[in-house]
């Protein structure tokens, strides 16, 4: 059910959970002071109780009624990135932020989402919480129909089109005096870089070890189809998701994901493809991975990959 918004505040001031368009992805957002909306997301979402949310924020200074200590740096990235697509870990007051939010950590994940609407709806009913507006193990949502897909007709969505960026954000927390990025996102290493003046470290889950997000531990999207990732064009063939601007001389019908000049393109299309393979009950793709594997590829190449696991 689309919403405006004003119904949108009134129904998350009064303890209710909404979707709302960030520039990432859909968020399931609840009031941060609404204790039993933010249990009803944990339910919505069928999502494990340790994996905590992201809160959104007015403004960076409001960091400080939460945060014990703020790293080295974090003003800079603030000043750079926010409202922006970059998540930040931050040492918190334990008593500030529900248990459930932190999922039990001493850390809490914060960003301001660069979107008028979700701008609007923050500055008028306080810091939200939102995880991606998906049920849990499935693509996250980049357009309102695709919320009312997993949570039904009946859901308040406020709709603010195709998200524009459509990978979730950043995440990255400060270890050993540096950043490291712990989950790749719509910002790249290499845009953090220019500002650090040090490419943060992605950080690598080892076997057996805790990770420093915990979402990493669970299982990702998998379509049904089985996706093939296949470095050259000429052998995709069948059903392949790939580039408007390369020739796939075997191929049966494409999905085209958008330019291999225009990796935001990419990265803005991808879960919306991803979910079309399921409706249409696609048994097998080929997906073209042949692109460079730095900046943002990076992270797309990563979604991929993970769509692509059954485990
Ligand atoms: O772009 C985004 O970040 C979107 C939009 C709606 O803002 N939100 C999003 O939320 O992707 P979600 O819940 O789908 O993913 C949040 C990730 C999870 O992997 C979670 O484990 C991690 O953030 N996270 C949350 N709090 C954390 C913390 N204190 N330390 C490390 N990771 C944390
Ligand atoms: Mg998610």
């Amino acid at each position: 059910m689309r919403v405006q918004i004003d119904k949108a505040c009134q129904l998350l001031k009064t303890g209710h959970v909404v979707s709302i368009p960030t520039e990432t992805v859909y968020g399931l957002a609840a009031a941060l002071n609404q204790q039993d909306a933010i249990d009803e997301i944990f339910k919505l979402k069928k999502r494990p109780a340790n994996n905590p949310l992201i809160i959104h924020l007015p403004s960076a200074e409001s960091v400080h009624d939460y945060a014990l200590k703020i790293p080295s740096d974090f003003a800079k990235l603030a000043k750079a990135f926010w409202p922006g697509p970059l998540t930040m870990v931050l040492q918190v007051d334990p008593s500030k932020i529900s248990e459930q939010v932190r999922a039990g950590l001493p850390t809490a994940a914060f960003r301001i989402p660069n979107h008028e609407i979700a701008l609007k709806v923050i500055k008028k009913v306080g810091p939200i919480v939102m995880p991606s507006a998906n049920l849990s193990g499935k693509p996250s949502a980049t357009k309102a129909e695709h919320v009312e897909n997993d949570f039904g007709k009946n859901f308040p969505v406020l709709d603010g089109g195709s998200c524009e960026r459509g990978i979730e954000s950043t995440i990255i927390t400060f270890v050993d005096e540096k950043w490291q990025i712990v989950r790749l996102g719509s910002l790249t290493a290499e845009d953090l870089e220019v500002v650090l003046g040090y490419r943060p470290k992605v950080a690598v889950l080892q076997k057996g070890e805790q990770p420093l997000c915990p979402g990493q531990l669970f299982r990702h999207y998998a379509p049904k189809a089985n996706l093939v990732l296949t470095d050259s064009a000429e052998k995709c063939s069948g059903t392949v998701l790939g580039y408007r601007d390369r020739k796939y001389a075997n191929a049966k019908r494409i999905f085209i994901l958008g330019s291999v000049e225009v990796p935001e393109e990419v990265a803005e299309n991808l879960y919306a493809v991803l979910r079309q393979l399921d409706e249409e009950n696609i048994a097998s793709a080929h997906v073209d991975v042949k692109v460079p594997q730095d900046g943002l590829w990076r992270t797309i190449l990563e979604r991929i990959a993970k769509a692509s696991n059954k485990k």
